[in-house]
């Protein structure tokens, strides 16, 4: 090259790419500026950076694609691109596990979703794919962005499709921190669980404003969407956090129970807890008298290790009790009628949230542990013209394509059809105990007796009849209220005594450790939606 050619050239300088870097970098952390930050700061919710600092382990966040812009040209959008277009993507470490996270930051046009902040979230959905690891979402957005129409809305798709093809094979755990509005419920209502944090957030197809001009309906957001609504009314949410730090701290918790991906173990944790350890007030948990409630929430409690249960859909169907906990160290299942609500009767929503929760331990490999007290399923004119027959027929479809190690244990009521359905013998449960307490019968011993003996009780006299009933009735409890019957046909493969359900579980997993059944092949089942 010659002199003169050369000269024309500048320099490299070596601090020129460095201050470039360093000016995008400080560009992309501004995200909206001061003044939007200390909005929210304000409103009790934190920053997109501030949430992923305290979701991942110090130190494990690696961003990605933090200089990508938007490339909308309308409305006067080319004056305003900053670096990183308000959504924050990467990957860290939750307890040295890998984790996949996007977070929304709502001082970048109302965190709203462009068809650039699109790409980088399907980026990161598809390299967690590959690697086989959970994506996290922390969702705080003013929904599809409404200057760039339908490529806003075509991202919202992508995004979709991938949280389709992702379900069952790496967990998909969603939080909602500020508004989800529109079809953006979707990615969420699609992903494995919700988390909504109590003040700050709100879930919901059409606001306000529009059920007010549709339905005449005057309606808060809150009212409408917000975190209690959805973890008490809907069951859309699973988890109701008091704030952000909170929220991310929940989010944590229950990735120690998940495996990476459907072809991983969950973590198993080393626990101090005797595998042996006998609990005699499990003896007297159950009242003697049949109609009287208990909480079956202490005897999972005492079962499990360091009485640590992690509920799932606490405020939710509240018959049915769901979440992890951990025997041995190894992370399980607990699906558990609660005689304490509704005497743990089987509804439409107590049997969808069930089902939905089997659904996940089983595609994740976490055994499941059933504890039954049922009476049936709820009668009444608005479950059947709800569809309890459909919604019924979801638990005992999940219980039944269930592969994993299942394990039930009988403590009180088994009726009807709920005692097939609650991970009965017949639908390929592995171990099935029952306490002493046990009454395992097609109806309870009153119900019974009205229909067996019904022309006999017509015929006494009056002033006998009740004396004759309440015999009939002894008499049936004495034959069929008990563990025994089943046990003689080896539907139950154990009475036990309650102190020693711990143990007697406990030795049951450690024989289904290597547990291997499976369905026959098809593309998929069809559950009755
Ligand atoms: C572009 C948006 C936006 C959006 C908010 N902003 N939503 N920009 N597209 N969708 C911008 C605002 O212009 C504002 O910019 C900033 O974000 C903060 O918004 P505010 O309105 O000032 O905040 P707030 O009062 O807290 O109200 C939040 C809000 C409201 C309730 C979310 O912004 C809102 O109603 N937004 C529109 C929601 C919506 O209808 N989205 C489409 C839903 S349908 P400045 O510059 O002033 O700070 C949908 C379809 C998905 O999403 C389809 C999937 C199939």
């Amino acid at each position: 090259m010659s002199e003169t050619k050369r000269s024309l050239i500048p320099e490299p300088k070596a601090s020129d790419g460095m201050e470039e870097l360093h000016r995008l970098d400080t560009e992309a952390e501004a995200g909206g500026g001061p003044e939007r930050r200390e909005r929210e700061h304000k409103a009790g919710k934190l920053t997109a950076r501030e949430r992923i600092h305290l979701l991942v382990d110090e130190n494990t966040f690696e961003e990605l694609d933090k200089f990508v812009r938007h490339r909308c040209v309308d409305f006067g959008m080319q004056e305003q691109r900053p670096a990183g277009d308000g959504f924050v993507t990467g990957f860290g470490r939750i307890d040295g596990r890998l984790v996949y996270v996007f977070a929304q930051d709502f001082t970048v046009f109302g965190g709203s979703l462009s068809e650039a902040n699109a790409q980088k979230i399907c980026k990161i959905m598809d390299l967690a794919m590959r690697a086989g690891a959970p994506v996290i979402g922390l969702n705080d957005s003013g929904g599809a962005r409404i200057q760039e129409g339908v490529a806003s809305l075509a991202g919202y798709a992508d995004i979709f499709l991938r949280n389709t093809l992702s379900s069952g094979v790496i967990p998909q755990i969603s939080a909602i921190m500020g508004p989800c509005a529109g079809g953006a419920v979707y990615s969420p209502a699609i992903t494995d669980f919700i988390f909504m944090t109590r003040e700050t957030s709100y879930m919901f197809v059409t606001g306000p404003d529009v059920i007010k001009t549709v339905t005449h309906e005057e309606v808060t957001k809150q009212e409408l969407g917000g975190a209690m609504t959805h973890n008490e009314r809907s069951g859309v949410a699973h988890f109701i956090a008091r704030d952000d730090a909170d929220c991310l701290a929940m989010i944590r918790e229950l990735m120690s129970f998940l495996p990476s991906n459907n072809l991983d173990d969950p973590p198993r944790r080393a626990s101090s807890d005797s595998s042996i350890r006998r609990d005699e007030a499990l003896n007297t948990l159950v009242p003697a008298d049949p109609q009287k409630p208990y909480d079956i929430k202490d005897a999972i409690h005492s079962i499990v290790d360091d009485n640590y249960f992690f509920e799932v859909h606490e405020h939710y169907a509240k018959n049915l009790v769901v979440g992890f906990a951990r025997l041995d160290g190894h992370p399980v299942g607990i699906v558990s009628n609660q005689p304490a609500f509704l005497a743990g009767v089987l509804d439409i929503n107590a049997s969808v949230k069930g089902a939905r929760f089997v659904r996940f331990c089983d595609a994740f490999n976490i055994p499941l542990i059933t504890f039954e007290d049922v009476p049936g399923f709820l009668p009444g004119t608005q479950q059947e013209f709800g569809g309890i027959i459909k919604h019924g027929a979801k638990l005992l479809f999940a219980f039944a394509e269930a592969t994993v190690p299942k394990i039930t244990v009988i403590t009180r009521k088994a009726y009807g059809g709920a005692y097939c359905v609650m991970a009965s013998k017949h639908i390929r449960t592995d171990a099935n105990f029952a306490w002493p307490t046990a009454e395992i019968a097609v109806m309870g011993p009153e119900g019974a007796v009205d229909i067996v003996y019904k022309r006999e009780l017509a015929k006494a006299l009056e002033s006998e009849r009740e004396k004759l009933r309440q015999e009939k009735i002894a008499e049936f409890r004495e034959r069929f209220a008990n563990p025994f019957v089943a046990s003689e046909r080896g539907y139950i493969d154990a009475v036990i005594e309650p102190a020693d359900t711990r143990a007697r579980i406990i030795t049951a997993l450690r024989a289904l450790e290597n547990k291997r059944d499976t369905n026959p092949r098809k593309k998929h089942g069809n559950i009755p939606l």
